[in-house]
């Protein structure tokens, strides 16, 4: 009988040197190959372009290949454990950067039966960083996208999202990226947020930009961006009127909209009870909902509820009563919103929401309550953060700034330091051909 060989991969992008370790590892003995799920690349680097059943199935195709199981961690010990394999094959690149823990754990578990670890040379040249960027300059399509979201909420402990009101806006969410506890992370998506949309167009936030206007931005965003989009759908409009808004969100490749339970003349929540507000009633808000889910064509779009009780001082329990309510009208998720410096609503909110839905997804906007990290959230057990206005926040003051400045001196030369370089503006945004 052959050795037992475990290979774990991704198995995303494959390429030379992924059939390269699996044609080493098969002159070793029996193949098994660990596929990495969705949730465990996730933990460590971005959300893979196939999902798991479909890497699987080609995974399986490949000559050598005895079978395929899936790897549910980065950490190879539970696998080992259960196949105890004779031999591990990795290629080695992974002994730098995030994965020289992972490999350490692998030589120590292999030690307790005598197994070993055979490191081909990483194939040159070649890599799934490389063709990841090749991809992402031949772009997504509207299906692809609008997926996304969805599986990223399975995959992750928190989606972390952040407003886009321009492409310029979006470039940034679809290109930042800061190093947290020693791993590389990006965004996960981007948030149309009425607000910013509104105010970038310098117009109030309060539907005065009407949904065809909204959709011009999405339009922008989506012609130089690849991650997903959460819109902020305001009330949705008449009953009758949001089922045309959630076909052309999806149509256009957006992954959810949040629409919130207040009728007439919507103003931002953070006004609070400052100005007049009017909560919906929960059973005309189902009413939109369920007219909102009988619209979509796709079965992966979102609809999520967001309830406004505690920012309109209803009260806990009305807000519990309505994502009762909201749930089982069809709501795909709901949003719970404050305006509490800190997150101890938000937090009672979710843990008594959680108790009755482990898995319904949950989504909130720490826009005044912002000590709290997304981590924490995420413990609480909010799916989705949204930090929903912080670029456009963050611009406005420096450009003021440097307007008053020109008039102040009477020319732009001490401007300079706050601004962009020339050279890095023309540079900014490569041409294409
Ligand atoms: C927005 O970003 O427009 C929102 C969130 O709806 S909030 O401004 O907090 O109401
Ligand atoms: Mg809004």
């Amino acid at each position: 009988m052959g050795k037992n060989v475990y290979v774990g991969m991704a198995a995303d992008l494959l390429h030379e040197g992924h059939t390269n370790i699996l044609k080493i590892a098969a002159s070793h003995g029996d193949v098994t190959v660990g596929v990495l799920t969705d949730k465990a690349i996730a933990s460590y680097k971005r959300l893979p372009f196939m999902n798991y059943n479909q890497r699987k199935a080609l995974v399986e195709q490949i000559k050598g290949v005895m079978r395929v199981v899936p790897q549910e961690t980065l950490d190879y010990e539970p696998n080992l454990r259960e196949y105890r394999p004779d031999i591990v094959v990795h290629g080695d690149d992974w002994k730098t950067g995030v994965q020289k823990k992972v490999r350490q754990k692998v030589i120590d578990v292999l030690a307790e039966w005598g197994g070993e670890l055979i490191e081909p040379t990483y194939t040159a040249g070649i890599s799934s960083t490389l063709l990841n960027q090749a991809l992402k300059e031949i772009g997504t399509t509207p299906g692809v996208r609008l997926q996304a979201l969805r599986r990223l909420i399975d995959a992750k402990n928190v989606v972390r999202v952040i407003e886009a009101h321009s492409g310029l806006t979006a470039r940034i969410v679809e290109t930042a990226e800061a190093e947290y506890k020693g791993k590389k992370r990006q965004f996960d998506a981007m948030w149309s947020s009425s607000l910013t949309d509104s105010t970038a167009r310098g117009k109030p936030d309060n539907e005065a930009v009407d949904i065809s206007s909204r959709l011009v931005t999405v339009n922008d965003i989506f012609e130089v961006t690849t991650k997903p989009m959460i819109f902020d759908g305001d009330t949705g409009g008449r009953i009758e009127h949001f089922p045309y808004m959630v076909r052309s969100l999806e149509r256009t490749g957006v992954s959810a909209v949040i629409i919130e339970d207040k009728i007439g003349l919507k103003q931002n929540s953070l006004y609070g009870t400052d100005v007049m507000q009017t909560q919906d009633d929960p059973e005309n808000f189902c009413q939109k909902i369920k007219a909102g889910k009988a619209a979509q064509v796709t079965k992966e779009f979102m609809i999520i509820a967001r309830i406004e009780s505690l920012i309109l001082e209803k009260g806990m329990d009305d807000a519990i009563a309505r994502a009762h309510a909201y749930v089982k009208a069809g709501a795909d998720g709901i949003m719970i919103h404050s305006r509490e410096k800190t997150p101890d609503e938000i937090l009672t909110f979710c843990e008594i929401f959680r108790a009755s839905y482990p898995d319904v997804p949950l989504v909130v906007v720490p826009t005044s309550f912002n000590e709290i990290t997304d981590e924490e959230l995420g413990r609480a057990g909010v799916n989705v953060v949204i930090h929903a206005n912080h670029l456009l926040r963050s611009a406005y003051p420096a450009m003021v700034k440097t307007a008053n400045s020109i008039l102040a001196n009477d020319r732009s030369f001490e401007t300079d330091e706050m601004c962009l370089p020339i050279k890095d503006i023309l540079n900014l945004i490569p041409q294409r051909v």
